[in-house]
């Protein structure tokens, strides 16, 4: 609260009222001795401080403005397995909306996946979008690939720094064995109150399902997704089983698939894909003999033996 003659109080041009003694500037003034403090007590709806403090003046009054803090956000955006479009609206309204748009690449070279569909969908897209490095395939080197996730990382904290929020444009689905779920984890310790979110992708499960006319689940069948680099075993395991299987990242493991399949008596019924909405898009109905190897891009589908209408129900 000020004493002597509030007219002494300017509030001009981004002049800033006198501090209360707690540091926080008061904004409650009084424009007579008999008059009460205006505005009594804030009211819910009303005007801001600044507001407030420049109304009881009834003169224009430019405060500095508020100060915004930003809060980092990293959106994680599925792209869908290769046609431009399999993309979901809102995908495509992210990453129109979005500053920037990293994209991940073998080595800055290439046009990704991702990044093809990325352009396909947001005009002048070219200039916001950011190559970043990651070894993709990187399995036996464990060095490398940190090292990649780690410089990829750090240029996404930069970006995040810069433009507040970074929109990721991945194959297929975030959450789906997604290069974008390291990237997070990376840059968590490093961009302290980072909010992560993702807009969901169509998986290549789901296209394969969709081009070859097979049904993934139906009642009470369970639907298992096996990386076949986690060995031969684990897809025999789940191939056993009474559910559809799904197999992703086989393509040097082709003919260990091949056996399996064989081993279990799923090879008549399985179908398999390969480069799904690629130029070089391949995919064999079920009965076609599976020989490797195959495309890194390969997926395959067993799907549940079904002998009548709702019988797993
Ligand atoms: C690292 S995972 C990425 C999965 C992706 N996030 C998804 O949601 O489908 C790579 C594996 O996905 C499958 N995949 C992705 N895109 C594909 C495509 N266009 N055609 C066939 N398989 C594909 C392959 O099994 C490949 O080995």
């Amino acid at each position: 609260m000020y004493g002597g003659n509030d007219e002494e109080v300017r509030c001009e041009s981004g002049a800033v009222p006198p501090l209360s003694p707690g540091g926080a500037p008061e904004h409650r003034v009084r424009s007579s001795p008999s008059q009460e403090l205006w505005p009594p007590t804030p009211r819910s709806g009303a005007r801001t401080p600044s507001e407030d403090y420049c109304h009881a003046l009834l003169r224009p009054c430019a405060l500095p403005p508020a100060r915004t803090v930003v809060t980092p956000r990293l959106t994680g955006v599925g792209m869908g397995p290769g046609d431009p479009e399999l993309v979901t609206v809102k995908a495509v309204r992210v990453l129109r909306e979005a500053a920037v748009v990293v994209v991940p690449v073998l080595d800055s070279g290439e046009t990704g996946r991702a990044e093809a569909t990325v352009l396909h969908h947001v005009a002048g897209a070219a200039a916001k979008v950011e190559r970043v490095v990651f070894a993709l395939n990187e399995r036996e080197d464990r060095a490398r690939r940190e090292a990649a996730w780690d410089a990829a990382g750090a240029r996404v904290a930069e970006l995040l720094r810069e433009h507040g929020s970074v929109a990721f444009a991945t194959i297929g689905d975030p959450n789906v064995y997604s290069t974008f779920t390291y990237l997070a984890q990376t840059l968590a310790p490093l961009v302290p109150g980072l909010v992560v979110e993702t807009v969901p992708g169509i998986t290549a499960m789901q296209d394969l399902a969709a081009r070859s006319g097979t049904v993934l689940a139906e009642g009470t069948e369970p639907l298992t997704l096996v990386p076949v680099t986690a060995g031969a075993e684990v897809l025999r395991d789940a191939l056993a089983g009474p559910g559809t299987v799904v197999a992703y990242k086989f393509g040097r493991l082709a003919e260990q698939v091949a056996a399996a399949l064989r081993d279990t008596g799923r090879d008549s019924s399985a179908v398999w894909g390969s480069a799904l909405g690629l130029p070089d898009e391949q995919i064999r109905p079920a009965g076609h003999p599976l020989t490797g190897p195959l495309p890194y891009l390969s997926t395959l589908i067993a799907p549940a033996t079904r002998t009548r209408r709702g019988g797993k129900l």
